[in-house]
This record gives structure tokens, sequence and C-alpha cells, in this order.
């Protein structure tokens, strides 16, 4: 993608209002700037990696590999997918249930996987649609299918109970 590109995106980032901005990242690794509070360590890989990493890579797959996940302010959530970027990488259940789960720990609300794929003109429920990039591993409990289960999935996850909880 060109830089003008990106700059096109960026600002139309700024005009959604209480959406945070999620970018591709035009540097050599996947990267997050989250701190996920220790409460939600439960959450990471079987590498140790947090969620917030783990969906960095899975974003970054259809970007040529880069994506950052910035942590968010207050009052913020991750938006979806604008239209120029609704991506088989972020249609799908389990980059959104990461984004969640990246969200909750930070203790941050999160949007609703209608709202999240309502730019996607298709959906991949249940699946992630592309090669699982290298250098990472998809907790378990990404894999479930918010499309079927809705509230009992995050029970069955842990989320629902940590946002109850809190
Ligand atoms: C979870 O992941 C974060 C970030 O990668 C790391 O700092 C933390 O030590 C990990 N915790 C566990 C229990 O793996
Ligand atoms: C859908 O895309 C448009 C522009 O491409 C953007 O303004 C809007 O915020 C997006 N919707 C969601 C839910 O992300």
């Amino acid at each position: 993608m060109l830089p003008s590109k990106l700059r096109q995106w960026t600002s139309l980032a700024i005009l959604a209002i209480g959406l945070a901005p999620m970018r591709p990242l035009w540097a050599s690794a996947q990267q997050s700037t989250v701190v996920c509070l220790s409460d939600f360590a439960w959450m990471n890989n079987s590498i140790g990696q947090d969620p917030c990493l783990v969906a960095a890579f899975v974003l970054g797959a259809c970007t040529g590999g880069q994506f950052l996940v910035p942590s968010l302010d207050s009052g913020f959530t991750y938006g979806g997918p604008f239209i120029s970027m609704a991506t088989p990488c972020e249609c799908n259940t389990i980059t959104y249930n990461l984004m969640a789960a990246c969200s909750i720990c930070q203790n941050r609300a999160y949007i609703t996987w209608s709202s999240w794929s309502t730019n996607c003109s298709m959906t991949y429920p249940g699946v992630y649609p592309e090669d699982i990039p290298s250098g990472t591993a998809i907790p378990h409990w990404a894999y479930q299918d918010v499309t079927v289960c809705h509230i009992s999935c995050y029970h069955s996850f842990g989320v629902q109970t940590v946002i109850e909880n809190r």
C-alpha cells in the first residue's frame, strides 16, 4: 500500500470518533503497544504472546506481514475494518475474538461482531482463512464461533466471567 493510502486511512480513522485506529506498520515486525493486565495472562497463547500481539500477526497476514495494534485510551474501542481494508484477515471471528480480548485485557470495551463485520462483503465464522503466520500461535479460545455461541462462548473462554468479576 502506498503512503498516500495510509494517510487517507489515518484521517478517516480520526474522523471515526470513539474508534481507535489500528494501522499497518511499515517496519520489520509485528507490534503491539498494549500492556495487558496480569489478570488476563490466561489469554496468552502457548508461546506467551498476549492477544494483542497475536492479533497483530493475524492482521498482518493481509497487509504484507506488518501491523501495529496500539493501546486503547479510555472511552475508545477498536473499530472494525474500513471498506477498503475489509480483508479476510479482518473479516473472521478469530481476529475479532483476539481484538475483543485485547480490549478486555486493557479493561476497555469492545464492539459487537455485527458492528465489526459491517464492512465485510464476506465473513469467515470460526476459521482463520489465511495460513497462520509464522512466529505466532492462535489460542484455543479464539476459535469460538461468536456467530453461533454469542454470550455462551464468552462464558466458555472466560471473558464474560472476567468482565462480571472485575
Ligand atoms: C503474556 O504475554 C505478555 C506479552 O507478550 C508477556 O509480557 C507476559 O509475560 C505473558 N504472560 C504469560 C503468563 O505468559
Ligand atoms: C466502514 O467503512 C467506512 C469507510 O470505509 C468507515 O467510515 C466506517 O467506520 C466503517 N465501519 C465500521 C463499523 O468499522
